[in-house]
């Protein structure tokens, strides 16, 4: 009787849940970008892994743990440095539709989402320091308490392990604590490297490998509800308050360290679930590297925009020298209004992207600085546009 209520409470609370988490923009394919990347010449100058230019610095050792729109205002902040190469490699200033920013920031978000080969000597360290070495065999290595790891020499990504090892957990724990071998912890490369030790020490010969696809935040969305993690967690402002609210931890590291994590939290969890009523998910296929994309993701979407920190933001950073809103002004070009018009923040930035070079030569004849902007600003900055501009 004790765990009857708060289920049926969570199961009515739930489809309100999901309503609003439906709103939420996330890509489905943040590698979509990777194309434009190349198309925009963006390439040109920028390498990602040593692989493309060297005037720009290499993205995948950028800090690009920031949202859509922190992204643009990179890309803003050096537009005038990067249009002067440009100029001096005779290539155009590349232009940009709204969809086309959304998905090159989305791709270029995603860089730090893949795991780095795993490193096999580390592995066979984790391997026994770990404890696994007490109840499984590989290779001539091991005893066999639980299955022969041998058969996994099959799957390519280190997320099957990971994936598996969540799976069978609460059976592992419980060999574990009859052994008295500590809940072992993992770091972001430990699974990576375990694997890539797992898959050398394999006598298994035959060729047939398993890939798992690079996750799709939106298919993760929707495991995160279908799977009840959301009964728990709070993201978006929305879901249920017992674990942390995972907008507020910070995911963007390799879709392998996301699921180290929930690992090492894994007997909490699971206790809490058993508590609670609620059936211990497990994952299959694709599912964990989907779950773990939209765990890295929840920090790419937008907090609301802060309209009147917005307009002060307007002033201090000059646009008002040049435009208004409203229909009157000699040249109403600098008009911001677009009356009935209700242009998106990116739509908005789009545009401000692609007048760029103009407004660049402007503000040289008038000595005004380029304006340039730290985390946050330009949202609340757009957030004040769009209100604005379409009253
Ligand atoms: C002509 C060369 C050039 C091109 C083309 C170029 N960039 Fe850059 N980019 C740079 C330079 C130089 C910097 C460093 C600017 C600075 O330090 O202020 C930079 C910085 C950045 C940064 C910030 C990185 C950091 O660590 O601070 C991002 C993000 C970025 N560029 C994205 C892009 C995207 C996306 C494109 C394609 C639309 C692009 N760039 C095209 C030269 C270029
Ligand atoms: C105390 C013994 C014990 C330790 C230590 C242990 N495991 Fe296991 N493991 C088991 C048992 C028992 C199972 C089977 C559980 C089940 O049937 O659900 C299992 C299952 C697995 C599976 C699923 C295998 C399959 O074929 O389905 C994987 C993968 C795995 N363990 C990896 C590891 C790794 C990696 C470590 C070290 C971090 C580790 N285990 C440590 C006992 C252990
Ligand atoms: C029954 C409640 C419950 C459910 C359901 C649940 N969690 Fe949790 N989760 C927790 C608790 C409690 C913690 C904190 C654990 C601790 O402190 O060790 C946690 C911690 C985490 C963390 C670590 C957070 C951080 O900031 O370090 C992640 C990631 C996580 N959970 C993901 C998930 C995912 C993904 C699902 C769905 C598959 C899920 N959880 C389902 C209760 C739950
Ligand atoms: C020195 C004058 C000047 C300043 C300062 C300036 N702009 Fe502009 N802006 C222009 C001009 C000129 C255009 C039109 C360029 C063209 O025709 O392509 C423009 C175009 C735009 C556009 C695209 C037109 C539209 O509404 O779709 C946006 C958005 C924009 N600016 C926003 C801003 C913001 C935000 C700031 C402050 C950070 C700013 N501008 C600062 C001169 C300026």
């Amino acid at each position: 009787m004790r765990f009857k209520i708060p289920i049926a409470l969570l199961l009515l609370i739930n489809t309100g849940w999901a309503l609003e988490l439906k709103q939420a923009d996330l890509p489905a394919d943040p590698l979509h970008g990777a194309a434009l990347f190349t198309q925009k010449n963006c390439d040109r100058c920028h390498s990602i892994e040593g692989k493309g230019g060297t005037f720009g610095p290499d993205l995948a050792r950028s800090d690009l743990d920031r949202s859509h729109l922190d992204i643009f205002a990179m890309m803003w902040n050096h537009s005038p440095q990067m249009s002067g190469i440009m100029t001096d490699l005779r290539l155009p200033r590349p232009s940009l539709a709204s969809g086309d920013l959304t998905e090159l920031a989305a791709y270029i978000y995603y860089i730090d989402y893949f795991d780095k080969p795993g490193d096999i000597s580390h592995g066979m360290r984790v391997f026994s320091e770990k404890g696994c070495v007490n109840c499984h065999r590989v290779g001539s290595l091991g005893k066999a308490i639980g299955p022969d790891l041998a058969p996994i020499k099959k799957y390519v990504s280190p997320i099957f392990l990971a994936q598996m090892m969540w799976d069978h957990g609460p059976r592992i724990k419980a060999k574990m604590d009859e052994l008295g071998i500590p809940w072992p912890h993992f770091d972001g490369a430990g699974i990576a490297d375990l694997m890539a030790f797992l898959r050398d020490a394999s006598p298994v010969t035959d060729p047939a490998r398993v890939f798992m696809r690079p996750g799709n935040p939106q298919i993760g969305e929707q495991l995160f509800e279908d799977k009840g993690c959301i009964a728990c967690h709070r993201v978006f402002g929305t879901g249920r308050a017992i674990g942390p609210d995972l907008t507020k931890s910070s995911f963007h590291r390799s879709a392998t360290s996301v699921s180290a994590i929930m690992w090492n939290h894994g007997p909490v969890i699971w206790n809490r679930m058993e508590e609670l009523g609620i059936q211990r998910p497990t994952f299959e296929d694709n599912e964990m590297a989907d779950l773990t994309a939209f765990l890295y993701f929840v920090r790419f979407l937008e907090p609301e925009g802060d309209p009147l920190r917005g307009e002060m933001l307007f002033r201090q950073k000059g646009c008002q020298k040049c435009h208004y809103f409203g229909e009157k002004g000699v040249d109403s070009s600098f008009s911001l209004s677009r009356k009935g018009v209700d242009r998106s923040k990116v739509e908005i930035a789009a545009q401000m992207w692609n007048s760029g070079q103009v407004m660049a030569a402007m503000m040289t004849r008038m000595k005004t600085e380029w304006p340039r902007f730290g985390p946050g600003e330009m949202n609340d900055l757009l957030e004040y546009v769009r209100q604005n501009g379409n009253r």
